[in-house]
């Protein structure tokens, strides 16, 4: 056996990141992501670009800074469009209700929907798609229902008030955790409801 077959590579991680409302939760997955050692690659739709620019006061380069890798949306021949490239899932967060469309109809336009797709096809990958948009209507449903029988994780990022949250940073880091957790990739950043119950117990 060639001396770099045993070579341990880093994981990946495909990121997508579409033109629904939560900008900031994809930036900060992508530092959480950069702490834990996971390569990260990363593609951005043109809708997206227009959410950032109105939620966020980070520059396209900026975002893209916080990725290891980047690729143009309409780049299909980027590794992350076939399914030779072993990542170990894709997390597409925000993510539009026509990005749930495209990736549950297969009728895949550009190079995030695509990826998604691939991830899936792939089987054994995780696919958490943390879909953003309310109230929903039927045929939104019915594209997560298809999306959740093919196996992905549809994750809306509902924040959890149990844990009494201090600020939106914290609203957001521990809906991350728990999109981690999909992953087996356990932060011990913030307490979780067991700690919450027995700190509670204990007062
Ligand atoms: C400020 C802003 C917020 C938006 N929020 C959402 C949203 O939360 N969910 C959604 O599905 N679409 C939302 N949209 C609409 C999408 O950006 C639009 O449908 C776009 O075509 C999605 O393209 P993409 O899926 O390729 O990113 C928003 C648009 C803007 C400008």
């Amino acid at each position: 056996m060639a001396k770099d077959e045993n070579v341990q590579k880093k994981q990946k991680m495909i990121v997508g990141i579409s033109g629904a409302s939560g900008i900031w939760y994809a930036a900060r997955l992508l530092t959480l992501l950069r702490a834990l050692n996971i390569e990260t690659h990363l593609v951005v739709s043109k809708a997206a670009q227009m959410t950032r620019a109105l939620e966020t006061d980070l520059s396209q380069a900026d975002l893209v800074a916080l990725a290891d890798y980047h690729y143009p949306i309409d780049d299909f021949s980027a590794v992350i469009s076939s399914g030779s490239f072993t990542a170990m899932g894709m997390i597409v967060v925000p993510c539009s209700v026509r990005t749930v469309a495209e990736i549950a109809t297969g009728v895949c336009q550009n190079l995030l929907t695509r990826s998604a797709d691939v991830t899936l096809k792939e089987r054994g990958r995780e696919l958490v798609l943390m879909v953003r948009e309310t109230p929903l209507h039927a045929g939104h449903l019915e594209h997560l229902l298809k999306l959740a029988q093919l196996g992905a994780c549809i994750f809306p990022p509902m924040p959890s008030l149990y844990t009494q949250p201090k600020s939106i940073h914290e609203m957001i880091d521990y809906t991350l955790l728990r999109v981690l957790d999909q992953f087996g990739l356990h932060l011990d950043t913030l307490p979780r409801w067991q700690q919450l119950r027995l700190k509670e117990k204990s007062s």
